[in-house]
């Protein structure tokens, strides 16, 4: 560490946390300690506590908490030598030089950034001087005013090969100290010392803290290769630990929980300007495990909205599998899928805001997206390439650091491998092409519960997801046919579902059959709508990806009605094995290997028998 703890405990002596969070929080004292409302999560009644005598905060909602220098971390996104170098400064303690060695090169490093910043200036000039003409039209042609190119201090590299260092060497910035800045490559043995830019765009690039460290630069000319180049790594900037916009995103990201990451300088100015202001992109390589840190210390689900190319979605993919070894409880990814062929650039001037909006809402998460990659446009229709399946989400999981997001990312897996395969098997009435069968709508048979499964101490970890399975295929059919209830209501009144929410529409169910209302499927999905049950309508339809079973002819009405008692019955015997589950259900944690699983998802995946 670089601070010594007796500095550290120096800060936060000398920093009034009361007064530090209260900038933020509206806070009443209560006895000793400082209430408001956690600032982290939303709340009516305080659960937010400050105290002076210990100096830490604490919400017992969500359990956050800490110092000031924690706090700073939280609420602003800062990473902890920055909370440390803010606080000590506002205390006035002197954060100690390590050495002359140091000091000189933090002298020579402000001296960079006062360089890059000079240059900044040079190209904003020459953006506007005669000399800029192409590269305003060009901008004028991408769609962007006067008032984006002063705010992302747009400018031009002219042509020429020493335009830049002639500049600097006017205001005494030497040869060495450019090129160190990343301005002006050195002399060699063909060429004397020329500018890094030339006939370029440039895209000032800032540091966390706002500073300029870095250009990228495009080219005007639509066949010039490459289309931008980057500043290289200096003393300033390393391109995989900074993104571009950060230092301007943050403070809106922070408030609005979320952060979204393009691919390009362009998309982001696009992005801005369309008044998503917590936009941000990597500079010219894949994200970077620095990069997805810093995208998590400001939103939970950073949505990373890539090109809607082959490129894009390779990017997506790859940034996928890199956060895996990084996932902690309560955070992941998203990701924005562009329609093919455009850019959130393009997105925002073809088809405006709104689209963009939609588009962000219902960014897909992390499970799902790997999922799909292990499946889709690829055919199961053999056991062996199911086993395959199989071992590669083992392997997926297998990359996944905590534990306990394992954990659940084996269980959805598994659930997701039952499903699929399960119904598959299990949908006997009729011919189907192979892309349709994955999606019938059936029943799991009624040897789902055989005797061999039920011995199986491994199978019988798996209870649980077949169950939960079986509620939601009742649900559904429910759903679907509410007059089932009508009809059936002495089945459905005997019944308990575990998940909370699908009981809760079995009760309401009951209610209407009670009350003597007669409801068509729409009118359910309403009442359910009314009664705030939104997002329990949405999970139903949205369970089956084929969309709305009826669409799908078979099975009719009265099927309907016969696999609702099917599942039924089903539901009752797993209930009644509930306690047996539990206990095997421990025994699978505690001996929890690859090969149990394997064997797991096979027994489960093979009918159960
Ligand atoms: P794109 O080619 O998608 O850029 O590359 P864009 O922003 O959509 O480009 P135009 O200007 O609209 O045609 C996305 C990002 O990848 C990096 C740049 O950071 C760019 O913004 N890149 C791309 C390079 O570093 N070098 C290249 O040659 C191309
Ligand atoms: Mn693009």
């Amino acid at each position: 560490m670089r601070y010594g703890p007796g500095l550290l405990e120096e800060v936060l002596r000398r920093t009034d946390i009361v007064q530090l969070v209260g900038k933020r929080v509206k806070l009443t004292r209560r006895g000793q300690a400082f209430w408001g409302c956690c600032p982290f999560h939303k709340e009516k009644s305080p659960s937010f506590k400050v105290e002076n005598g210990r100096r830490t905060f604490k919400c017992f909602g969500c359990g956050k908490g800490g110092d000031a220098f924690r706090w700073l971390m939280e609420i602003e996104g800062l990473s902890f030598p920055e909370s440390v170098e803010r606080l000590a400064g506002e205390a006035g303690v002197e954060l100690p030089k390590w050495s002359l060695d140091d000091e000189a090169r933090e002298q020579r490093r402000r001296s960079l950034y006062d360089i890059v910043e000079e240059a900044c200036r040079f190209f904003e000039a020459q953006l506007g001087a005669a000399a800029g003409r192409a590269a305003r039209d060009y901008l004028a042609g991408r769609g962007l005013d006067e008032a984006a190119i002063k705010k992302f201090r747009l400018g031009f590299a002219p042509s020429g090969h020493d335009a830049l260092i002639d500049h600097l060497r006017g205001k005494n910035v030497s040869l060495d100290d450019a090129v160190a800045a990343g301005l002006a490559r050195p002399a060699d043995e063909e060429r004397g010392a020329r500018d890094f830019f030339f006939n370029r765009v440039t895209f000032p690039i800032a540091d966390a803290r706002g500073r300029l460290v870095a250009f990228g630069a495009r080219a005007l000319d639509p066949d010039a290769k490459p289309k931008y180049i980057n500043t290289g790594e200096t003393a300033l900037f390393s391109k995989g630990h900074l993104l571009y916009n950060f230092a301007a995103a943050r403070a809106a990201a922070m408030k609005a929980q979320s952060i979204v990451v393009a691919e390009g300088y362009l998309d982001v100015i696009a992005l801005v300007r369309a008044g998503f202001e917590h936009a941000v992109a990597p500079l010219g390589t894949a994200l970077t495990e620095d990069q997805l840190q810093i995208l998590w210390r400001t939103a939970p689900e950073p949505i990373l909205a890539f090109d809607g190319d082959e490129a894009g979605v390779r990017a997506a993919q790859r940034a996928a599998r890199l956060s895996l070894p990084m996932l902690r409880a309560g955070y992941s990814l998203r990701f924005a899928f562009l329609p093919k062929g455009e850019d959130p650039d393009s997105l925002l001037k073809g088809q405006g805001k709104a689209a963009m909006q939609r588009l962000l809402n219902e960014a897909e998460p992390l499970a799902k997206v790997l999922w799909r990659a292990e499946t889709e446009g690829r055919d199961f229709s053999t056991p062996e390439r199911r086993a395959g399946l199989e071992r590669s989400l083992a392997e997926t999981v297998a990359l996944i650091g905590d534990s306990k997001v394992a954990d659940y990312y084996r269980r959805d897996f598994e659930q997701q491998v039952f499903d699929t395969f399960k119904r598959r098997q299990a949908a006997p009435r009729r011919e189907r092409g192979p892309r349709e069968e994955g999606r019938r709508f059936s029943a799991p048979p009624v040897e789902a519960v055989s005797p061999l499964l039920r011995s199986n101490p491994v199978a019988r970890g798996g209870r649980a997801a077949v169950r939960r399975l079986k509620e939601l295929e009742i649900a559904r059919l429910l759903f679907f046919w509410p007059e089932i209830a009508d009809r059936q209501g002495e089945v459905l009144a005997q019944l308990r579902f575990q998940d909370a929410l699908l009981d809760r529409l079995r009760r309401e169910l009951l209610n209407l059959a009670a009350s003597g209302f007669r409801l068509e499927n729409q009118g359910l999905e309403n009442h359910l709508v009314r009664a705030g049950l939104a997002e329990l309508a949405s999970r139903l339809k949205g369970a089956e990806r084929g969309g709305d079973p009826r669409d799908a002819a078979v099975p009719g009405d009265a099927d309907a009605e016969a696999q609702f008692l099917s599942a039924a019955a089903e539901l009752r015997i797993l209930a009644e094995l509930e306690p047996e589950r539990q206990r095997a259900a421990e025994r699978f944690r505690t001996e929890d290997s690859e090969e149990s699983w394997a064997e797991f998802i096979r027994l489960k995946a093979s009918g159960g028998d």
